[in-house]
């Protein structure tokens, strides 16, 4: 696992934007673990900013999104599959027949997962998968008390993420129970992940994940057995962590060809 700290969340969508943009040139028809939320918002930004300005497309690309809410009717607002449209896939060149959410409308639910793993699966496997954390510890919607090897299923949230997400609906009441999420296996069949995390509400959560023991009570742990986990964090939200001088001096001295 690599810990970067970096000044501010504009740092973080660069550094994360340059592994995708890295791996899009090398592989045009790569595939994308898209995530929700505030955290990987800078890195579409930059993402489409690079598109528009650059010339960097997705044209070949292929995007999954990593859960749904269970509940909220084809095209609602703050449905992820909207989200994803609307903060990157609109913005970019991938073509929406490319673009997958799990399915939190299907009257056979069961199916729709499994029908979702073999479609990751036919597509090679996510070569980049975007993470934020809850403060909770999970990624995804796996919740605390998720199966390590766990793939897509439905799962109920904990309060404490309904408060947390909230704040984009008019009301908690708004905020469905249920959600359909890749399990923490699916993630970690990823090739690489990137998880995002800033400010100070996320310092526990990482501090935990980061530095704590592997365990089902801290979903995002599972990240510590991944192979290539980059964990981009600003200096609020590494404000926990113990050893954040070696993480920084390591990062400082790293060879530039070897990205992240
Ligand atoms: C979203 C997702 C969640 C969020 C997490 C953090 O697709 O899977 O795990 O990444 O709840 O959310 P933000 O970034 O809004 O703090």
């Amino acid at each position: 696992m690599e810990v970067v700290i970096l000044p501010s969340s504009k740092e973080i969508g660069a550094l994360a934007a340059d592994a995708i943009e890295a791996l899009v040139r090398r592989k045009p028809n790569a595939v994308l673990g898209l995530a929700t939320g505030s955290s990987p918002l800078p890195i579409y930004d930059e993402l489409a900013r690079r598109h528009d300005e650059d010339g960097l497309s997705f044209a070949e690309a292929h995007g999954f999104a990593l859960d749904e809410y269970v509940g909220l009717p084809l095209g609602h607002y703050e449905s992820y599959r909207e989200v994803i449209r609307r903060e990157f896939t609109n913005r970019v060149d991938i073509k929406p027949e490319n673009v997958h959410g799990p399915d939190g409308t299907a009257g056979d639910i069961l199916g729709a997962c499994a029908a979702y793993e073999a479609a990751i699966k036919a597509a090679g496997g996510v070569d980049l998968q975007i993470l934020g954390v809850g403060t909770d510890g999970h990624i995804g919607f796996n919740e605390p008390g998720s199966s390590l090897a766990s793939r897509t299923r439905i799962k109920t949230l904990l309060e404490q993420t309904r408060q947390d997400n909230a704040r984009f609906f008019s009301s908690i009441n708004d905020v469905p129970h249920h959600v359909v999420t890749q399990g923490l296996g699916t993630i970690m069949d990823a090739k690489h992940v990137v998880l995002v995390a800033t400010g100070v509400g996320k310092a526990a959560a990482v501090r935990d994940f980061v530095e704590g023991p592997v365990a089902a009570i801290c979903a995002a742990s599972v990240l510590q057995l991944h192979p290539h986990a980059t964990i981009l964090v600003d200096e609020a939200a590494a404000s926990e962590l113990k050893l954040a001088d070696y993480y920084r001096h390591t990062y400082t001295n790293k060879p530039a060809w070897q990205g992240i």
